[in-house]
């Protein structure tokens, strides 16, 4: 039989892809090469190693320094909490499985066929499955989408051995806490999982190439949240490259040359390796059939997700963007929708951004830099959080809201909040720019009282130099 659309990856692009074109009434397979005993895991990155995992030890481990560090603050007087990592860890898992299987059931619901094994483009159409047995197969379809997703990036200085020097896949599963830990990278994962380590009781060292960590927000939004991860405990060495790495007994040692250019070394039991992902565009027959890949060595598509080779697209981290789920996610939609006949937009400026932190950083738009840099005269308002009452009494006072505005007509062109629920709270901003809105809208918008989002409007009333709190 020849399939309307056949999709290889089944991450939150391809499988939410695989929905939508269902529900358009479509014919959709969807292959998939990660499985465990004999069943395909379905999810991706995403729910398998990713957001969900990732997200579950943040939440475990939040509620484990709260016990050991805030509840006091509060009166309520407790045992130094003790850890069962093992069971935090068995918890973790579990909600995995629980979101792994119910995209099963998503998959049944919807009448998408699911094929395991590893995809393999053979020319417009046409695509084989090679199952984990050996057993090869090949399907037809009109169309087909590439949504194989991302891998860690690897460097020379660090090679990777799955046990001490690791990526995210490891450190989301150590059998224990380590004594110390080397985290290289200062972006997104390293601060997530170097808080969920530290919280759990490592000494975390973050060692980041650039003079900044967080490279994709402003500075003042980076050195914000270095020093409320500072006073959690985590230590940072910044403009600091890494040159190798060797083990000393039971330690690794991280070379490096420190950013006064003297020779500096950091010891751990296990390095974590957190320098970006790359496409994963390799071994899925993608060159032999002529899919052609861009400067970024992302996969080349055209407005309408067209690879080029005819009826074949791509979506998600194989392609230009933040590679983040909710991005991977929309694509799937549009192009589904696209392939339906119907006319999706995705505005790529307006992919919320956040990293888990506690406090979280959430950002949207443009940074007050890049507005800059495009040659825009801009206003900026900002409102921290200690003068915000719920903040206060939830004792919540670290951070800031930040709002960019276009100068001449008081546009939103961007928001950055470091605080308590910034991910909840930059909704309202990202929604107001998804509306062409202005500061003023925000600012004469009526906010409930006492809550953390006060501190949006007030940075809405602050681009005019009225907040009133503050
Ligand atoms: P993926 O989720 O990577 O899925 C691709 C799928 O394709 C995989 O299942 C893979 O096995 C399969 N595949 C690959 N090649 C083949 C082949 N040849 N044949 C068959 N199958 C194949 N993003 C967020 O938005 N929020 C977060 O909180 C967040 N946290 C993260 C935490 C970590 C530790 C990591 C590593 C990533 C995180 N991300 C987060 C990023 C997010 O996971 C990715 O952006 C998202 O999963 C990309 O979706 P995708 O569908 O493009 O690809
Ligand atoms: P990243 O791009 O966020 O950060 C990598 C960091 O490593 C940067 O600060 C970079 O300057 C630094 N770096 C690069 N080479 C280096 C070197 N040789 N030595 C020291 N530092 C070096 O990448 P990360 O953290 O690996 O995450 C990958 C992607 O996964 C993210 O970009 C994001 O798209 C996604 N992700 C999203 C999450 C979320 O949405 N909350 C959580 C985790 C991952």
């Amino acid at each position: 039989m020849t399939y309307d659309l056949v999709i290889i990856g089944a991450g939150p692009g391809g499988y939410v892809c695989a929905i939508r074109a269902a529900q358009l009434g479509m014919n959709v397979a969807i292959v998939e090469q990660r499985a465990a005993a004999g069943k395909p895991r379905l999810g991706g990155t995403c729910l398998n190693v990713g957001c969900i995992p990732s997200k579950a030890l943040l939440d475990s481990s939040e509620r484990f320094a709260d016990a050991g560090r805030h509840f006091a603050a509060h009166g309520i007087v407790i045992e130094a909490p003790r850890l069962d990592l093992g069971k935090l860890m068995k918890r973790k898992d579990q909600v995995v499985d629980q979101l792994v299987s119910g995209i099963a059931m998503l998959m049944k619901k919807n009448k998408v066929t699911v094929l395991s094994g590893r995809g393999e483009l053979l020319g417009s159409g046409r695509v084989a499955v090679l199952a984990a047995d050996g057993a090869r197969s090949e399907v037809a379809a009109r169309q087909v989408v590439l949504a194989m997703g991302s891998l860690p990036v690897e460097i020379p200085a660090l090679p990777l051995d799955g046990e001490r020097v690791v990526t995210s896949d490891q450190a989301i599963a150590f059998p224990a806490v380590p004594k110390r830990l080397v985290v290289v990278g200062g972006g997104v994962i390293g601060l997530e999982l170097g808080s969920v380590w530290a919280r759990l009781g490592a000494e975390v060292t973050v060692v980041e190439f650039l003079p900044q960590i967080l490279p994709f927000c402003d500075a003042d939004v980076a050195a914000e949240v270095q020093k409320v991860l500072t006073k959690q405990g985590l230590r940072f060495a910044l403009g600091t490259k890494v040159t190798g790495c060797e083990r000393r007994g039971d330690d690794m040692v991280v070379k490096a040359v420190g950013a006064d250019g003297a020779a500096v070394e950091f010891t751990g039991e296990r390095v974590l390796v957190a320098v970006g992902r790359k496409p994963c565009a390799g071994g899925a027959g993608l060159e032999a059939a002529g899919v052609a890949l861009n400067e970024r060595r992302r996969i080349q598509v055209d407005a309408r997700f067209q690879t080029s080779v005819a009826g074949v697209y791509a979506i998600g981290d194989l392609i230009d963007g933040p590679m983040l789920a909710h991005k991977a996610e929309e694509e799937g939609v549009a192009l589904a929708e696209l392939l339906a006949g119907q006319k999706p937009v995705i505005d790529h400026h307006l992919i919320p951004n956040v990293v888990y932190t506690h406090p979280e950083v959430a950002t949207v738009g443009l940074t007050e830099a890049e507005a800059k840099k495009a040659g825009r005269a801009v206003k900026v308002g900002r409102f921290p959080f200690i003068a915000n009452g719920r903040a206060k009494a939830a004792g919540e006072v670290d951070g800031f809201v930040k709002i960019i505005t276009d100068a001449a007509t008081d546009r939103v062109l961007g928001g950055a909040i470091v605080g308590p629920r910034a991910s909840d709270l930059l909704g309202e901003i990202t929604t107001t720019m998804v509306y062409g809105g202005s500061s003023e809208d925000i600012a004469r918008t009526c906010h409930s009282h006492p809550t953390f989002s006060e501190a949006v409007k007030e940075a809405a009333l602050a681009v005019d130099g009225r907040a009133l709190h503050a």
